[in-house]
């Protein structure tokens, strides 16, 4: 890739010697683009002929004013009407100075060229007579203006003016520009001006070989002016030639290349084009290669700025005020490190062209030199670059066409790194972050600088004067709270602590530090000696080296938004944009919050310690993970009773007493720092734990002497037992269970006959029903493989307490063996519970050792059925009859 500033440097281009001066000084003389028929004289013929370009309307109408002034053929009248590119006076000119330096005119290769064509050895002889309505003295009517008068002195007829005419001997080509602006200066003498200006006309197509030339710019402001000018030359219109320019934008770029530079090397034109279309490509663009090399070293987008957009402005002087800004850009970019200059490059650090760019006058937007000054000149490089292009787009009169979208934006810049989406990055990020014109047409993806200050500003300017964040992060606290779920309540800056629950206590974003945070609890009084809940404080501060600004900043944003919402009611485009803004305002403080609030101050082991959380990612839940991990990896709190060391936990609780109450010893967990904190729910939980796996006994105060079994609820009013206790107490329970099991066992264990026990207990009816034994056994003794026994257990219990008609003689056995010899504990079924218990103690004294656990229960075979029903499927059942 070859720059501008390259190409420049080796000769592949070379600028004109104005061009260079500009570079050089600073100044460019505005006159060098403005032609004016009058003064045609002191034009620099040889100059003038070398900076035509000779676009094809220009061919045209001189291979025909020639063939009129040679042959007499074709028309003799011409309505020249340019747009934009070829410019009309310029035409004038060149008219003007090809029959009056011939000879001039004769040696020029491109005149030559069409001299030959037409059969002409060189221009013919003719005389020329110019009016120029601008520099016409207004006082005087157009048939008395001085270069007119001679061809009506004999008589304003038609006939009169068409001898007058012949009798000059030769053609005569007559060139008539800025008719509009001397009829204007006429006030009501323009009537007869223009009937004389039509008769001049009509007696011009009346002779052999004369030729009328005049300007009809349909683009003027006058339009008024223009329809009577149009209506005038209507009946000659027949023969009058209008000629209109066919491909402005294209004219432009090679007029604008011919006015600027002395040479431009086609194959570099190629090679930049060939470039242009490799960048395009990568992003998968079409593109219109030729475009590119007729345009170099100007980027085609840069010469449509001026030719589809500018021109639509009325004030826009057209050709002329492009020609003056493109030679002044050339000028400014002499190393540019681009092959094109584009509308990214244009230097608005200049003064000249930041006046032309901004003016009010010219682009009826109103703020255009404010816009450039706040958001454009502060920005650097490739920023600058996006703007610079983005604002050129945007001084267009239909807002909804303003700007570009991504594509066009890129190819606007065309840059050598980095994708179309990096570049709509950068601008979004410059929209929302610094921007206060820059704005995004959601409609149509272009973004475009406006007249009013984007919402994004609006809301950073509100948020400039807002002071204080509190309130927003209590309510940001409060949301947080819901994430970190039942256990855990979280508030900011309060000294309200809940014993039942963990409390998160968020400082305010100046406790920055561990000495900060420390004072801020001593303050708060969280740990202090009389503290009832120091262990279920943990204060959550700003880490040292967390972005605090850049959360009170977004927090800010935030309640700027809100005023604004109250502010903008009931306008629903803004309030939409509002919303829009609202959300990644609250994206970005839910962020900053998870990776400022990163440090934990808290109580453990009777010492302040401060710990550091780092969530996985910047998002609520990952936040209250790497919370709650934390303080559980450390042993700090639990809120999952499976993780809790149960056995640990309530040694500690127990100390070296055999009984405590669950509120006390609550108590003691939410005021202890050597014990890990759990919430009161988890706590009740982790209780219903330890005693279902016998690491405590539960009893009744009121009833200190008979275990519960099954903790249900919270367990106020209860008391914790120690193993120690609660063994026992099943001690007692055991020995009076076997009494009277034995008892019981006996009286029908001899004589299995069932009649027979009517006799013993006088109970019912006797029972023709065969008595089974079911037996059920379990090796290796584990917590797990002992469950499903104490299921069958309470099957069996369950069957026989709800029969309508008692067995009383049903009765379970147990026998336990292992390498320390055996033992056999046998219970009536009212006392099936204190097997369960001895089992239970059992497998807990055992656990793992090499036992075996057989369980027999003696029933009535139609219980018996029972459970083996319900049993079925969950373990295997031997039956025996008895
Ligand atoms: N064919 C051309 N070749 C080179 N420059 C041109 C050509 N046509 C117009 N220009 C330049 O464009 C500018 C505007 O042309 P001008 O004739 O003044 O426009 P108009 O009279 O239509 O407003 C002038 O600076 C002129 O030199
Ligand atoms: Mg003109």
């Amino acid at each position: 890739m070859k720059s501008f500033g390259d190409a420049l440097k080796d000769g592949s281009v070379k600028l004109r010697d104005y061009v260079e001066r500009a570079a050089q000084t600073g100044a460019l003389d505005d006159r060098l683009f403005a032609v004016d028929l009058s003064k045609a004289d002191a034009v620099d013929a040889a100059e003038f002929f070398d900076r035509t370009e000779l676009v094809k309307n220009l061919e045209t109408l001189v291979r025909q004013v020639l063939r009129r002034v040679s042959q007499g053929s074709g028309n003799a009248v011409y309505l020249l009407d340019t747009v934009m590119g070829g410019g009309k006076s310029h035409t004038l000119v060149y008219l003007y100075l090809l029959f009056q330096k011939r000879s001039l005119a004769n040696s020029r290769p491109e005149l030559r060229e069409i001299l030959r064509d037409e059969e002409l050895g060189g221009v013919p002889d003719a005389e020329v007579v110019v009016f120029d309505g601008m520099n016409a003295d207004p006082s005087l009517p157009f048939e008395e203006q001085p270069n007119i008068a001679r061809f009506f002195k004999d008589g304003g007829g038609k006939d009169d003016v068409a001898r007058s005419i012949e009798a000059v001997g030769k053609p005569v080509v007559f060139l008539v520009d800025e008719v509009l602006a001397y009829l204007a200066k006429r006030k009501e003498m323009w009537v007869s001006d223009l009937a004389f200006i039509r008769t001049l006309a009509e007696a011009v197509a009346d002779t052999a070989n004369s030729v009328f030339v005049a300007t009809v710019p349909s683009d003027t402001s006058n339009q008024e002016g223009y329809k009577r000018l149009v209506a005038a030359f209507k009946e000659i219109k027949r023969k009058a030639e209008p000629i209109h320019p066919q491909n402005p934008g294209e004219d432009f770029a090679r007029i604008a290349r011919k006015q600027i530079f002395k040479w431009v090397d086609g194959r570099e034109a190629e090679e930049a084009a060939e470039w242009a279309r490799r960048m395009l490509e990568r992003e998968g663009y079409a593109v219109d290669e030729k475009r590119y090399a007729e345009c170099y070293p100007f980027h085609p987008m840069l010469i449509k700025v001026f030719t589809e957009r500018f021109a639509v402005y009325e004030n826009f002087q057209k050709t002329r005020e492009a020609l003056k800004l493109l030679a002044r850009m050339c000028a400014r970019s002499k190393s540019l490190p681009y092959p094109f200059i584009g509308p990214g490059d244009v230097d608005l650090d200049e003064r000249y062209l930041r006046d032309a760019l901004t003016s009010a006058n010219t682009f009826e937007i109103k703020n255009l030199s404010e816009i450039v000054s706040t958001d454009i000149l502060p920005a650097k490089d490739d920023k600058r670059r996006a703007l610079t292009a983005l604002y050129l787009y945007s001084l267009y009169p239909k807002e909804e066409q303003r700007g570009l979208d991504r594509r066009d934006l890129f190819e606007a810049l065309l840059p050598e790194n980095g994708s179309a989406s990096d570049l709509e990055r950068l601008v979004k990020d410059y929209i929302r972050q610094e921007a206060l014109y820059l704005e995004e047409n959601k409609e149509n993806g272009r973004f475009y600088f406006k007249e009013e200050v984007n919402i994004h500003a609006l809301v950073r300017r509100e948020a400039e004067n807002i002071g204080d964040v509190t309130q927003e992060l209590v309510k940001v606290v409060e949301e947080f709270s819901k994430e970190f779920g039942e256990h855990v309540s979280a508030a900011f800056d309060s000294s309200e602590v809940y014993p039942e629950k963990l409390n998160l206590v968020f400082a305010p974003l100046n406790t920055q530090g561990e000495h900060a945070a420390e004072e801020y609890a001593d303050k708060r009084g969280f740990f202090g000696v009389d503290s009832r809940s120091a262990n279920a404080v943990v204060v959550v501060y700003p880490s040292e080296d967390a972005g605090v600004a850049e959360l009170e900043w977004a927090l800010k944003q935030n309640t700027a938004v809100e005023v604004l919402k109250k502010r903008f009611k009931g306008k629903k485009h803004v309030l939409e944009r509002l919303n829009e803004i609202g959300e990644e305002v609250r994206a970005e403080i839910t962020a900053k919050f998870c990776s400022t609030y990163t440090s934990l101050l808290l109580f453990k082991d009777r010492e302040m310690k401060h710990w550091r959380v780092q969530p996985r990612e910047n998002t609520l839940q990952a936040y209250a993970e790497a919370v709650k991990q934390t303080l559980m990896e450390k042993q700090k709190a639990y809120f999952d009773p499976s993780k809790v060391n149960l056995e640990l936990l309530f040694e500690r609780l127990l100390g070296e007493r055999s009984e405590v109450r669950v509120e006390d010893a609550y108590e003691n967990i939410a005021r202890s720092s050597t014990i890990p904190y759990l919430p009161r729910s988890v706590f009740a939980e982790t209780l219903r734990l330890a005693v279902q796996n016998s690491i405590v006994g539960l009893a009744d105060a009121s009833q200190p002497t008979r275990l519960i079994h099954n903790l249900s609820g919270r367990g106020d009013g209860l008391l914790i037992l120690s193993r120690e206790r609660k063994a026992a107490i099943e001690q007692e329970e055991m020995t009076t269970a076997t009494v009277e099991g034995s008892q019981g066992v006996e009286s029908g264990g001899e004589n299995k006959a069932p009649g027979q026990q009517k006799d013993v207990k006088g109970q019912g009816e006797p029972k023709s029903a065969l008595r089974v034994k079911l037996t059920v056994s379990a090796t290796a003794l584990k917590k797990e493989d002992v469950r499903p026994a104490a299921l069958f257990l309470e099957y069996a219990e369950n069957a026989w307490r709800i029969s309508r008609e008692k067995d009383g003689d049903a009765f379970v056995e147990v026998k336990l063996s292992g390498n320390e010899g055996s033992a056999r504990f046998k219970a009536v079924m009212d006392k099936v519970g204190k097997v369960k218990s001895f089992i239970e103690a059992f497998a807990n004294a055992f656990e793992g050792e090499d036992h075996e656990l057989t369980l027999s229960v003696n029933l009535r075979e139609d219980l018996a059925k029972q459970v083996e029903e319900k049993m079925a499927g969950r373990m295997k059942l031997a039956r025996e009859e008895v």
